[in-house]
């Protein structure tokens, strides 16, 4: 799909489509207002006679609206006024899209992005919030920042609504088919998308906009692409020979591939481990993007790529048990966010680390029990098969030692519990440096693919004991996300280290199955920032 940004009147757009948004209360936005007077009042007619209402999701196609130059136009229901926020104007975009796509419009311009829209602050630490503490803190005043909760809420500027069109477009026409014999296909879909903006001063920040939006919703659809793809197509070989094609695509993407036998040389005693139940080769999978100089410290971004995990010997129940092909989708977003970041050239350096295998009960799997040596020298008495995740990341976490990183972020379905803590709004974050921690709950709220932070306590760190290992591989019931977040703690030491539980965000269950693309949008925001970009 096209898009563009554009300055001018709805009134007088000569293409297939305008679109336009309306609030509950026939309460018009400027450019509805606009068309209205323009068409001697046929919005508020439409009002008057109850065809429209203005509710959340509602969509109404009118043809050849009177004095305005367009085929059609379409209205979008954004709910009350005062209720108007960034989810309802992600959704309002995604409803345009589906509804255009089908219109028969190849070519639209939406005005959505033209409707005042304020920054989210539910959890009362919006991003001014952040920058204010930030410049308070080096004041050295101690004071003020009780009152910062009093500061007006600041309005999203265009660039922001801009790339949020861009991605919920592209996330609502997204159709995964390739496995599909008999294709869905649309006979005019929407080809061009053109977003206005208020003048054509905010032209070059909108183009701008435009090719950040583009970039993640790129990496966004890879990453579903690779999620949605089923476990006996995507191999651990499979997601190697796809960092390969990344770097076939960008001559600054460079791909080295480990094989069983490197691993065994270094000495991976615990992703091995898991390995074994199974015929496919293991894969550890590095990406180096390079787009800075050499020198520059790299940021690392680890994601767990289990191809399908059964559990192992400790097997899972029936019950959704296909769900567990998605376990690679933090793989699947080291993949997308490095090749957001390559698209748009980003002036730093990333070193993509994926560990990838199946986690499945062979003969020759390893038991409850069992005791393996990581690549660290710390010994881990597997006391269940089903914890595969952290056996796999803990070997390459610490083989990411070698890159010298100045952050280490991984993303991993690593816990059920993490599902049960935060659902699926939210993935769950732990580190090890404030600083970092704080950077990427920044970076997922001004993406709007919000993470929230649990504690890493030392005191959790003693349901990880074994009588037999260095530890176990399992902290009992309490607490399952902190735990796994304290067993990868102690292969972390050496680096300023994040972990983003993505159980609950990567992939929809229900009639929805599918994978997310999260946390793509997040991770590139925090590369955007790293970068001197956002
Ligand atoms: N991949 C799963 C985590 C998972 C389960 C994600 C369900 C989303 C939905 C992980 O490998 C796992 O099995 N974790 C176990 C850990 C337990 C044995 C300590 C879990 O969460 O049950
Ligand atoms: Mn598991
Ligand atoms: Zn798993």
């Amino acid at each position: 799909m096209e898009f563009s940004v554009k300055s001018g009147n709805p009134e007088k757009q000569r293409v297939d489509c305008v679109v336009v948004g309306v609030f509950e209360n026939r309460k018009l936005s400027a450019a509805a207002s606009r068309l209205d007077k323009a068409s001697g009042g046929f919005i508020t007619n439409l009002f008057r006679r109850g065809d429209l209402q203005g509710k959340k999701g509602q969509t109404l196609i009118l043809h050849s609206v009177p004095d305005t130059l367009c085929a059609r136009v379409l209205i979008v229901g954004c709910g009350p006024e005062t209720e108007f926020n960034e989810k309802t104007y992600r959704d309002a975009a995604a409803a345009a899209a589906k509804v255009l796509n089908e219109s028969g419009a190849t070519e639209a311009v939406t005005y959505l992005t033209d409707l005042p829209l304020k920054e989210r602050d539910e959890d009362g630490k919006g991003r001014q919030y952040a920058a204010a503490a930030k410049v308070l803190k080096e004041s050295g005043a101690t004071e003020a920042a009780a009152h910062l909760t009093d500061l007006p809420v600041q309005e999203h500027d265009v660039v922001w609504k801009v790339r949020q069109c861009v991605e919920a477009t592209e996330d609502a026409l997204y159709r995964f088919e390739q496995l599909k014999s008999r294709k869905d296909k649309v006979k005019r879909p929407l080809k061009h998308l053109i977003m206005s903006v208020p003048s054509k001063r905010e032209l070059p920040a909108g183009e701008q906009a435009v090719k950040v939006g583009q970039a993640i919703a790129g990496g966004v659809s890879l990453a579903k692409d690779l999620g949605n793809l089923p476990g006996n197509i995507c191999t651990p070989t499979y997601l190697a020979g796809q960092a390969r094609a990344l770097q076939k695509h960008h001559r600054k993407v460079h791909v080295e591939v480990l094989e069983r036998a490197d691993m065994e040389k270094l000495g991976m005693g615990a992703l091995l481990s898991v390995a074994r139940g199974s015929r496919q080769p293991p894969k550890l999978i590095v990406i180096h993007y390079r787009g800075a100089a050499k020198d520059k410290k790299p940021v690392a971004l680890v994601g767990k790529g289990v191809t399908f995990d059964s559990g192992g010997i400790s097997i899972k129940p029936g019950q959704a048990m296909d769900e567990m092909k998605f376990d690679m989708c933090g793989a699947a977003s080291v993949l997308g966010a490095l090749s957001a970041c390559a698209t748009l050239g980003l002036p730093l350096n990333v070193t993509g680390v994926i560990p990838a295998t199946e986690n499945l009960p062979d003969g020759d799997a390893s038991k409850p029990g069992d005791i393996v040596t990581t690549l660290s020298g710390q010994t881990v008495e597997i006391l269940n098969t089903d914890a595969e995740g952290r056996l796999i990341l803990c070997d390459a976490l610490t083989y990411t030692e070698r890159f010298e990183p100045q952050a280490v972020v991984d993303l991993a379905t690593l816990t059920g519990a993490c599902v049960i803590a935060l659902g699926s709004h939210a993935a769950g974050l732990l580190g090890n440096d404030a600083a970092l921690t704080d950077a990427l709950l920044d970076a997922g709220r001004a993406a709007g693919d919000r993470a929230w932070q649990l504690p890493l306590w030392d005191e959790y760190q003693e349901q990880l004991k074994s009588n037999f290992a260095d530890m176990a591989n399992i902290g009992g019931r309490e607490a399952g996300t902190i735990t796994a977040a304290c067993f990868l703690s102690r292969f972390t030491k050496k680096f300023h280290w994040a972990h983003l539980d993505i159980a609950g965000v990567a992939w929809n269950s229900g009639a929805n199955k599918g994978a997310t693309g999260r946390p793509v949008a997040l991770l590139t925001q925090y590369l955007l920032g790293v970068a001197g970009q956002d």
